[in-house]
C-alpha cells in the first residue's frame, strides 16, 4: 500500500520524503489555510522534492471553473494530480479532465455509490473520508471494504485512496482490506515507526553495550 501524507507543510512533507517512505501528498483547502503562503508556492516546492503524486484541490463547484482551474493546476507540474469534489458538477469535470490525460482525484467521498460513479466518469483515485464518518457514527472503514470489493467485482482501475485517517488502526485496516493508498497526517505517519517495546529493547542494549568491555 503507497502511503501519502494529508498536509501543506514543506517542513513535514521533506522530513518524511528524505526517509523514503512517502509515496506522495495530498492537500486541501483546509490545510493549504493554515500554511500562510500561497497555494502555488505551496505546490512548486513540494513537487520540487520529487514526489511523484501531489493532489491539488480547486475550488471552483461549477463545470466551467473546475475545468479550468483544473488544467491550470495540472500545468504547473507533471506530478500534480487534480481533486474534485464529488458532485454533479464535479462528475462532469472530471469526465471532462481525465479525457484530456488529467489524472483526477475524486474527493469528499462518503458512499460506495459514489466511489462508482468516480471509476465511470475516469477518476484515478478515488477518495473516501472515514475519519469523518467515523466521527459522525458510521463506519469509515467498511466504505473502504466496500469500495475496494466493487472495484475488484468490476476490474476497475481507479485506485482507493483511503483518506481522513485518523490513527495508525486506520492505516492497518485499509491495508487488510487491499486499498491502494492511504494518506495520513504527519503525526499518523510518525506513529507507524513507533513502538514502546522497540525504544525499550533500543534501551537496554545501549545500556548492556556499556559493559562490555572496549579497546
Ligand atoms: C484527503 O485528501 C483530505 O485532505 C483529508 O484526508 C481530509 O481529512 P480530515 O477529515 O482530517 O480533514
Amino acid at each position: 500500500m503507497q502511503l501519502f501524507l494529508d498536509t501543506a507543510s514543506v517542513t513535514e512533507i521533506r522530513t518524511m520524503w528524505e526517509t523514503g517512505i512517502l509515496d506522495g501528498v495530498t492537500t486541501n483547502p483546509t490545510l493549504v489555510a493554515k500554511e500562510g503562503r500561497t497555494f502555488e508556492s505551496v505546490l512548486r516546492d513540494v513537487c520540487a522534492l520529487g514526489v511523484p503524486s501531489v493532489s491539488a484541490e480547486v475550488v471552483a463547484v461549477d463545470v466551467d471553473g473546475m475545468v479550468r482551474e483544473g488544467r491550470h493546476l495540472r500545468g504547473l507540474h507533471p506530478s500534480i494530480y487534480v481533486k474534485i469534489p464529488m458532485t454533479p458538477a464535479g462528475l462532469r469535470a472530471t469526465r471532462l479532465l481525465s479525457g484530456e490525460g488529467t489524472r483526477v482525484n475524486m474527493t469528499l467521498v462518503f458512499s460506495a455509490n459514489q466511489a462508482l460513479l468516480a471509476a465511470k466518469v475516469g477518476a484515478t483515485y478515488v477518495s473516501p473520508f472515514i475519519g469523518r464518518l467515523d466521527d459522525q457514527g458510521q463506519d469509515g472503514i467498511e466504505l473502504v471494504r466496500d469500495i475496494v470489493t466493487i472495484y475488484r467485482n468490476y476490474h476497475v482501475p481507479t485506485k482507493v485512496l483511503v483518506a481522513s485517517v485518523r490513527h495508525p488502526i486506520h492505516v492497518l485496516e485499509a491495508a487488510k482490506i487491499g486499498a491502494d493508498i492511504a494518506t495520513m497526517p504527519f503525526a499518523v505517519m510518525e506513529k507507524l515507526a513507533q513502538h514502546p517495546l522497540t525504544d525499550l529493547g533500543l534501551a537496554r542494549f545501549l545500556k548492556d553495550w556499556e559493559k562490555v568491555p572496549k579497546g
